[in-house]
């Protein structure tokens, strides 16, 4: 019949064909990886910023190292210097492997996420310590990314740190910070730690008794 449409179903295959894989944001797809066994979710907490920001404090995944590794770039070279102690390019390849084989018991690691614009995460500070258990000590390092200093997140991951270790009965917790690194030696004053001076003036130790021997 003149101006009806046979229906053709060569033509319409495109329409049959599955739809595109939806885009999922990062956020997402992070909740939709499994978690290693050992993984100790009741650790994770949401916390406000200063500036009233939602943040995700939590132990380190498999997965995390890049997004570590982006921070580092936004780093002020000052920033790595007091963290490291020298003028780093990039993450130095220990304290990433510490991201990639990650070891529950032998290291305490947590970072701090807020979750940008466009719906992904990005990470905004990490405290880790590597405990020593002959000596029941927890050696730290802690870093927040140069733009987001001064909000409290620091000490919040911090406290979380002592009480991580508090919790698994370790004596003690102590790090080196450069005797310039007057921010650091602030907020560790809040927190009541003691700061021995060397000598050589190449570092003051902070340590704070977590129990009584
Ligand atoms: C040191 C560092 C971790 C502080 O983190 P932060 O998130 O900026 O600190 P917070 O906002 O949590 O501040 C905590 C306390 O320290 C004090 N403080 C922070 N920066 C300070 C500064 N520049 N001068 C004086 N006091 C400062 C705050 O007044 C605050 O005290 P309050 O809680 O009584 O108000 C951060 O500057 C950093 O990552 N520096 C580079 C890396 C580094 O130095 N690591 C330490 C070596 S292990």
């Amino acid at each position: 019949m003149p101006g009806l449409h046979k229906f053709d179903p060569l033509s319409n295959l495109a329409s049959l064909r599955c739809p595109p894989p939806v885009r999922l944001p990062g956020e997402w797809l992070e909740l939709l990886r499994p978690l290693p066994f050992r993984y100790p979710l009741e650790d994770e907490q949401y916390i406000a910023t200063s500036g009233g920001r939602r943040i995700l404090l939590r132990p380190i995944r498999p997965g995390d190292a890049p997004a570590y590794e982006a921070m580092f770039q936004r780093l002020d070279r000052d920033d790595v210097r007091f963290r490291f102690f020298s003028y780093l390019k990039q993450l130095p390849s220990n304290e990433l492997l510490r991201f990639q084989k990650i070891d529950y018991d032998l290291n305490i690691n947590y970072i701090a996420l807020g979750i940008t614009k466009s719906h992904e995460r990005e990470m905004l500070g990490v405290v880790g310590a590597t405990i020593v258990p002959e000596e029941s000590t927890a050696e730290f390092g802690l870093l927040i990314r140069s733009d987001q200093k001064g909000q409290g997140l620091g000490k919040m991951l911090l406290r979380k740190l002592i009480s991580a270790c508090t919790g698994r009965g370790i004596n003690t917790l102590r790090a080196e910070v450069m005797p310039r690194n007057a921010a650091m030696l602030a907020l560790v004053r809040t927190l009541d730690f003691q700061f021995h001076y060397q000598a050589d003036g190449t570092y003051v130790g902070i340590k704070r008794r977590l129990r009584e021997a």
